[in-house]
């Protein structure tokens, strides 16, 4: 372990603040020493995403102290580009980098004048030098003239990070403070591992051997197995610091995030059923052109089916089809009997399809709606289709109230727009909002991403109330653990076809090497 105490990359004191009602931070101080990598656990909405706002300069607190390489920072000078100048970057989980810019752009975005002499940037310094970052740090090239948009999603992480070393170097900064708010949240197994050995290899850099890491996550295995020391804040406090990663595990930080031990039966096993009602879902040789072919397998009454798969098995593209959102090319779909191969969105909410998309931002939620009207949104669509549905204002306030209270929404009240809430609220608005629709087959696109411990819990539970209640349930997900434990069946994709579909029965589930061989 690193010492602390030593040449301090960054010490935050006392910081406070406060979002109108909402104290997210409340007297946080927290310390990076040179070459340290430190991590920042927590539940939602505990404070982790504010302290990196405020160490990037997104954020004045409205009190407290920064002090960088011993110095205080002066905090009316401080800003984002200020950060970046004096060697803190923040690498963000929803990227930041503009999708028309090509790579080489966005890579030295606001820092133009680096390459400019007599008032002229020179643009082919700055693409070679990107091609020469990229192979320096990451091994591997991506044409600098690319256009971000058209990259893969890994690619562009990879491009967000290459971006933080890439000017610390031309910087010459040698202890650049990387604020990581959880990088992998949207990573399959493959990408996984590949992350990992990237951020070892910047640490062993010889350019960059004094870097500094502060890294907010939810993967509780990654946060131990990465940092020399974690943080764990609840209620926008510091409560408790792991000195020693190596003889902790996840149950113990765990346990010091919510302040109980994680449920012994987390998955709910004891509650998965075994025998079911009439099929309600039905997929037969159903093709989406550049995406999956020949898909077949159904769901009954009060089924869970789990659909596992690395990046580019065509698993989400799959979810947004029988949502309604991507057409089929061929096959056929059926719900509980009818058939819905080309029947639209609303058209088939109105058959029972509910849909919790990956992407909370485009398809999930409405940032600057209030909660409640986002709440009542599917049902609203669903009014259209069969005009079953009666608005009121107060009917819609207590569905919307009573939702947050099941998902436990950290929120003054349902009046808030999901874009003050922390990242992992407004997953659970998005999750709260399909489940309010009452639908009876219901596609879950990674409904616990950006969610913690104890909330994927509440999940699970409520996924085995509904299963309860007779809905069938198609859950896509990344998270090998809950894959195998909540499925009945789960069936594996790769390349666009299933290659594997296997029983998860409780009691005799299969093991998770089982699943990987046909993963990958
Ligand atoms: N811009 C804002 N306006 C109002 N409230 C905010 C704003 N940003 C954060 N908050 C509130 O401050 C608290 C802390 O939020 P923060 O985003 O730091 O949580 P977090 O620990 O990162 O959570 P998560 O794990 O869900 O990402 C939350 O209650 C959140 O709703
Ligand atoms: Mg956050």
């Amino acid at each position: 372990m690193v010492e602390v105490h030593e040449d301090l990359i960054v010490e935050l004191q006392d910081a406070t603040q406060t979002f109108g009602v909402v104290r997210a931070l409340d007297g946080v101080s927290i310390k990076v020493g040179k070459g340290e990598f430190v991590g920042l656990a927590g539940e939602n909405g505990a404070g982790k995403s504010t302290v990196l706002s405020v160490l990037s300069g997104l954020i004045r607190p409205d009190a407290g102290t920064i002090r960088l390489r011993g110095h205080e920072v002066p905090q009316r000078d401080w800003s984002f580009h200020k950060a970046n100048l004096a060697g803190v970057f923040r690498i963000y989980q929803e990227q930041a980098l503009l999708p028309n810019l090509s790579v080489y752009e966005n890579m030295y975005l606001g820092h133009e004048n680096l390459f400019s002499r007599a008032g002229t940037i020179n643009r082919r310094r700055m693409r070679a030098l990107a091609r020469q970052h990229m192979e320096e740090f990451v091994g591997r090239s991506i044409d600098p003239g690319a256009l971000v948009g058209g990259l893969s999603w890994g690619e562009r992480q990879l491009v967000e990070i290459v971006r933080a070393f890439a000017i610390a170097s031309l910087l010459e900064i040698r202890s650049p403070l990387i604020l990581l708010d959880e990088p992998t949240a949207a990573m399959t197994h493959d990408d996984l591992e590949a992350f990992y050995s990237l951020l070892g290899r910047m640490r062993t850099q010889a350019t960059f051997e004094e870097a500094s890491f502060l890294l907010v996550s939810h993967r509780l295995d990654e946060v131990l197995r990465l940092s020399d020391r974690v943080y764990v804040m609840k209620d926008g406090r510091v409560v408790d610091e792991v000195t020693d990663t190596g003889s902790v595990d996840e149950a113990d930080l765990h346990a010091a995030m919510v302040g109980r031990a994680r449920a012994h039966n987390y998955y709910c096993e004891d509650r998965q059923r075994s025998s079911f009602g009439r099929e309600s879902i039905q997929l037969r040789n159903l093709s989406v052109k550049n995406a999956f072919q020949d898909v077949s397998f159904e769901v009954h009454e009060g089924e869970i089916v789990g659909v596992g798969g690395v990046t580019g098995s065509g698993k989400s593209e799959l979810g947004r089809a029988l949502a309604g959102l991507s057409p089929i090319d061929s096959g056929t779909l059926g719900i509980h009997g009818h058939d819905v191969t080309n029947s639209s969105v609303g058209e088939r909410i109105g058959k029972g399809i509910g849909y919790v998309p990956l992407d909370r931002h485009s398809e999930g939620i409405i940032l600057y709606l209030p909660i409640d009207l986002n709440m009542t949104l599917s049902a609203l669509r669903q009014s259209a289709t069969t005009g079953r549905f009666i608005l009121s204002r107060t009917k819609e306030r207590a569905t919307a109230t009573q939702a947050m209270k099941r998902f436990a929404i950290r929120a003054p009240n349902c009046t808030v727009k999901p874009a003050d809430l922390s990242g992992g609220n407004q997953q659970k608005v998005v999750m709260a909002r399909s489940l309010v629709a009452d639908s009876t087959v219901l596609i879950l696109d990674h409904p616990t991403r950006g969610v913690d411990a104890g909330a994927k819990h509440e999940i699970y539970q409520l996924l085995r109330d509904l299963a309860d209640r007779g809905v069938a349930i198609i859950m896509i997900t990344d998270e090998l653990p809950e894959l195998i434990g909540l499925s009945n069946r789960i069936v594996v994709m790769r390349g666009g076809v299933v290659t594997q579909e296997t029983l998860s029965p409780a009691g005799a589930k299969p093991s998770e090497e089982d699943i990987v061989k046909a993963l990958v």
